[in-house]
Formats: C-alpha cells, sequence, structure tokens
C-alpha cells in the first residue's frame, strides 16, 4: 500500500512591519543597535517569501506560529493580511495563531523627527481580522482563548493554541483554555485521528541553558503541560517566540514522546522556514529551508552574513556598554537606577572582556589555551557563542579548540557550579550545570535543522 503522506510549510514570528509607518531616522538607529531582528526590512522579507509560498509546488498548506506583525501596528496587520489573501487566491490553506506581539495597543514607528505612535490592535479584534485564516475552517473554535482545531488532512487535526493567556497568565494556558484541550484531545483520541499542536511559546527549552533563564523562553508550567500533551496522544508541537532553531525532545513517565519544533523567526538570524512531512501519521520529517531571497540592498552581504550582522550588532552593543554606558547595560537587563558600586563592577568587568584575548581570560584563570584559538578576541568568542545558541547545532563540541578553552575557564568555577547545582536539585544529572553548559556550547543528538522521529 502507499504511504499516506502529509506535507506542510511552517513560518513563525514575521513581524510584518508596514513600511510607510516609518522605519527611518535617528531615534531608528538608536533602537536597532540593541535589536536582533531586521525591522525596516520586514516588508520586503514577507512579501519576498509569501512570492514563493504562493508558487512553491511542496506543499498546499501553510501554518504560521505567532507574532505576525512587528508590534501589533493596525496598518502592518491590514497590509499582512493582504498577504495572508494572496496565498489563499493561490490555493493554499492557512493557519495561523496569533501571539503577544499582534496584540500591542502602544505599538512604536520611527521618522526623522523620533519616535511615533501609529494605531495599535486592541486583543478583541484579532479574532475577526485574522477568521478567514483557522477559524472559519476549524472543526470547533475557543474564541475566548483564540484556539481552534482544524481538520489538515484526513486522519490529522491541528491543534493551534494561542498562549497570550489574555495578559492575565500570559505564557501559559488558563484553566479554562486547559479544559477546553482535554475535550479536543479526548474527542480526537475517540475518533482515530492524530493531533498535532501549534503554540507559541516555545514548550521545552531550545538550548539547554534556556533552563537556567526565567521569563519567556519557555512555557511557565512548560514540564506539566508537555507531560499533559504528551500523555494524551499530542506528540509534536510546533512553536516559535524565541527566534532560535530547535527541535527538542522528551519522553514522559508513561512513556510518550513530545518533540517541540521551534523555528527561526522569518525576519532575524537564524532565518529559516520549515517543511514537515507527516507519513502514515507516523514519522515525522523535518526540513529546514531558508528564507528567500528579498529585495533589499544587502551592502554585498549574503542573506544569511546580514542577518548575522544584525544579530552580532545588538550583542556588541551589548557588549561595548558594559564598559562604556554600564546604567543602560543594567537598564536592558532589567536592573534600572543601578547602584554606583555595582556600574563599577561592571564597567571594569566590560573594559577587561572588550580588549582581553581568549588566551589571556584562559591564563587568568590558569587554563592551557589551544594556540589556534590563543588570539582570537574575546569578545568575538562570546558573540559567537550567544549567537550558536539561537542558531542550533552549536559547533564547539569535544574535541575542538573552542570545547578545551571554554570548558577549562568553566571547570575553574566547579565549586560554585556544585552549590548551584544541590540548591537546583540537579547534582550528578545530565542537567548540573557542568554538562548543561557542555551541551549548549556543543551539540550531541537530534540535529535543531533536519530530523526524522517516530511520532509515538
Ligand atoms: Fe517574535
Ligand atoms: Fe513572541
Amino acid at each position: 500500500m502507499d504511504p499516506q503522506t502529509f506535507r506542510f510549510l511552517l513560518i513563525t514570528d514575521t513581524h510584518y512591519f508596514a513600511e510607510k509607518l516609518g522605519c527611518r531616522g535617528e531615534a531608528y538607529d538608536e533602537f536597532m543597535a540593541y535589536e536582533q531582528k531586521c525591522f525596516a526590512e520586514t516588508q520586503a522579507i514577507n512579501e519576498a517569501a509569501f512570492r514563493w509560498l504562493n508558487g512553491t509546488d511542496l506543499a498546499d498548506t501553510v501554518l504560521i506560529a505567532g507574532d505576525l506583525s512587528f508590534n501589533g501596528e493596525a496598518e502592518s496587520h491590514r497590509e499582512f493580511i493582504e498577504l495572508l489573501r494572496s496565498l489563499k487566491a493561490a490555493g493554499k490553506r492557512v493557519f495561523v495563531i496569533t501571539a503577544g506581539h499582534d496584540c500591542n495597543e502602544h505599538p512604536f514607528a520611527y521618522d526623522e523627527t523620533g519616535r511615533l505612535a501609529p494605531e495599535g490592535t486592541p486583543r478583541d479584534t484579532l479574532f475577526d481580522l485574522y477568521y478567514d485564516f483557522g477559524f472559519s475552517d476549524a472543526i470547533a473554535v475557543d474564541r475566548e482563548h483564540l484556539s481552534y482545531v482544524a481538520q489538515l488532512a484526513p486522519g490529522i487535526r491541528l491543534l493551534a493554541l494561542n498562549n497570550d493567556g489574555n495578559f492575565a497568565s500570559r505564557h501559559t494556558y488558563p484553566a479554562r483554555q486547559i479544559e477546553w484541550i482535554l475535550r479536543q484531545t479526548a474527542k480526537a483520541r475517540e475518533e482515530g485521528e492524530t493531533m498535532i499542536a501549534m503554540t507559541h511559546y516555545p514548550m521545552l527549552p531550545g538550548s539547554p541553558v534556556f533552563s537556567l533563564l526565567g521569563g519567556e523562553v519557555v512555557m511557565k508550567n512548560a514540564d506539566y503541560l508537555t507531560t499533559l500533551l504528551a500523555d494524551e496522544g499530542v506528540h509534536l508541537c510546533l512553536t516559535g517566540h524565541m527566534h532560535n532553531q530547535s527541535i527538542k525532545v522528551k519522553t514522559t513517565e508513561k512513556g510518550n514522546r513530545f518533540i517541540d519544533v521551534c523555528t527561526g523567526s522569518l525576519i532575524g538570524w537564524p532565518a529559516s522556514m520549515r517543511l514537515i512531512t507527516l507519513t502514515d501519521r507516523e514519522w515525522v520529517d523535518v526540513e529546514t529551508l531558508p528564507v528567500p531571497d528579498f529585495a533589499w540592498d544587502l551592502g554585498g552581504l549574503t542573506k544569511d552574513e546580514y542577518f548575522a550582522r544584525q544579530f552580532d550588532r545588538m550583542l556588541n552593543t551589548y557588549m561595548t556598554a558594559m564598559r562604556d554606558d554600564p546604567a543602560r547595560f543594567l537598564g536592558k537587563l532589567g536592573l534600572k537606577n543601578a547602584p554606583d558600586a555595582l556600574q563599577k563592577t561592571v564597567a571594569k568587568v566590560g573594559s577587561y572582556l572588550n580588549s582581553a584575548s581568549v588566551g589571556k581570560v584562559c591564563r587568568l584563570f590558569a587554563v592551557k589555551c589551544p594556540a589556534s584559538v590563543k588570539d582570537k578576541p574575546f569578545r568575538q568568542l562570546a558573540v559567537e557563542l550567544v549567537r550558536n545558541i539561537f542558531t542550533g547545532d552549536s559547533p564547539y563540541n569535544y574535541g575542538t579548540p573552542e570545547y578545551e578553552a571554554i570548558m577549562g575557564v568553566l571547570r575553574r568555577f566547579s565549586p560554585l557550579f556544585s552549590v548551584l547545582d544541590r540548591k537546583n536539585g540537579t547534582a550528578g544529572t545530565e542537567n548540573a550545570m557542568l554538562p548543561m553548559l557542555e551541551r549548549t556550547i556543543g551539540h550531541y543528538g537530534v540535529s535543531d535543522y533536519n530530523a526524522r522521529f517516530r511520532l509515538h
């Protein structure tokens, strides 16, 4: 018997910005120094991506996992919806969810006069705005939580979950939404349907080091939710938000698999799209596709170099600000009005890190530094390490010179790590600080780009 194959394309964090609202001037440049993603270019990138999606024969179904507009500008939504309509006119089925950046009532733009305040988008208008791109085709709708279930193909359902929590419990699902989810998963099981999910916030940390960070890197009660969904029969979840590329897998105590495929933003490093194939409702193939060429002067750079330059610019700004403007640096980390003593310490550390080589840092910790990385500026290595976390498939595996230098220095912090491990209850596990950091700078196991799984 021929295999039953269903294929779809996925993009996320399109962050469309209507260029005519204004994205230029001195204030714009200052904003962009601390920004990870493109801004002025987003219209051109989206137009190119949708032209490509309209014309491709690879799949007839397109999923978009939220953060559709740059920051909730009404005009950006209007223009983005025109792109979605063009996709439908080209014969594609389109399923979107909205997220935090889609319902900001106070978005911004810039021109020569400074910061502007274009019209925003109240959350309660999103259902009507995006009705034709998911809700109208749904077999079940949870209007309150902007979520729905759609029949993607015979035997395959999409559980499309908004998780803006109506701002009250952002980054998770409120109790009533969970009740609705459980009714949908039970129904899918009774009817012999395979269900996959799409939600904006990641469900599994995209990099081991993300498990240390609070806030928005992963859903608030992710461990509970991933276990719940996997045990209910939802084994594949498509996410975005962090603008990183990752494919992470967990197995619940009952032996059920949960796979989180987190895809990078369309408009910032590591700009990507995914092609996902379900075969016989049993096998999942994830492939990564590059964002198409777009109409923009890249100044002689490749697309990848251009996206990476903006990403690195943000990191370099932070590094420089440590030394030159510690108050601003600390403010960006949420520590406004930091005491003078802390500012001075940050400036001192910043000054050292901005000028030291990898060899010099190794010497400071009495670590033998491989000759090939001795003269590399430490600042460059730091920028690479952070960028690699978002790129996925981090390259500094066991045996590379960078591994030797970084792990050598990190081992000097073992006494501190032991205290933290005891505090976190991770002592002796693979989530203890050292092995966790080892798996952050290098990459072992499933690729973050192309992978094949058995669904359950
Ligand atoms: Fe985003
Ligand atoms: Fe987001």
